[in-house]
């Protein structure tokens, strides 16, 4: 997902998407954040709407990671209409986390609407990168990614309508297999007066893996599975020293 670019998407995420992710981040990770002492790394910040309601929900440090240049433009818009005293606890790492080099600095790891976009290489260099960012005893929290591939072309969605003055924006959102992952193929449309204005493209990919090959990837970087907070979510902790 990373290799898309979001050079498309990132100008309708936050509006096509940002109250639903915003309710959903609270209700996944607010709690969790909650109990955070030294720090949280956000793993693929993307816009900020996961990394506003950490802040809000805990008083920790953030390490927010995001390596793609649009996500992070808007994710410093996010972080310019916050408060000086939030901004200083943030601290963004405009690379991927497997770059980003961090060790010991984090009591929660969030990856949230990410791990499903990593082929099965990166994600084990994420799960690497996580585990030496995690202290001991500290929890990573997850959505996983599908567990199979689709039988063939499917609609799966649509996000808005959202009316901007005179415009409805919106998108619809279809899979299909590959070559052992699913392309997700987002259509973004702004129309006035029932006219389609414009629209464009941008697609992902998503790589399935079952619950058993995440649970032995993670156990191999000396992280274990744990029961999750939400069922809608996985849960690993580095075990205490
Ligand atoms: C679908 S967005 C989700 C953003 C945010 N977590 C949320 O839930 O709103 C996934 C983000 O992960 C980032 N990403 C992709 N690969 C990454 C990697 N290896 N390390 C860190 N971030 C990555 C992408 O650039 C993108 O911004």
């Amino acid at each position: 997902m990373f290799g898309a670019g979001y050079t498309v998407s990132v100008e309708f995420y936050d509006l096509l998407q940002g109250e639903t992710d915003r309710r959903l981040a609270k209700r996944r990770f607010a709690e969790a954040a909650s109990h955070a002492r030294h720090g949280i790394l956000d793993v693929g910040a993307g816009t900020g709407i996961v990394t506003e309601t950490l802040l809000t929900a805990s008083a920790a440090p953030i390490h927010a990671v995001e390596p793609a240049a649009p996500m992070r433009a808007a994710l410093l818009s996010r972080l310019a209409g916050l408060g000086a005293d939030q901004r200083a606890r943030v601290t963004l790492h405009p690379e991927s986390i497997e770059r980003a080099g961090l060790e010991d600095v984090a009591d929660l790891a969030v990856a949230s609407n990410i791990i499903a976009c990593l082929d099965p290489a990166t994600r084990r260099s994420t799960w690497e990168a996580v585990s030496r960012a995690l202290l001991p005893d500290g929890l990573l929290l997850f959505d996983p990614p599908p567990t199979e591939l689709p039988t063939g072309r499917e609609k799966v969605g649509r996000l808005g309508p959202v009316r901007v003055g005179p415009d409805i924006y919106g998108a619809d959102i279809t899979r299909e297999p590959d070559a052992g992952f699913v392309r997700m193929v987002f259509t973004y449309h702004v129309e006035r007066d029932g006219r389609v204005l414009r629209q464009q493209r941008e697609t992902f990919e998503l790589w399935p893996a079952s619950a058993a090959e995440i649970g032995a990837e993670l156990e191999a970087q000396g992280l274990q599975l744990v029961q999750a907070p939400h069922a809608d979510l996985l849960a690993a902790r580095r075990p205490a020293r």
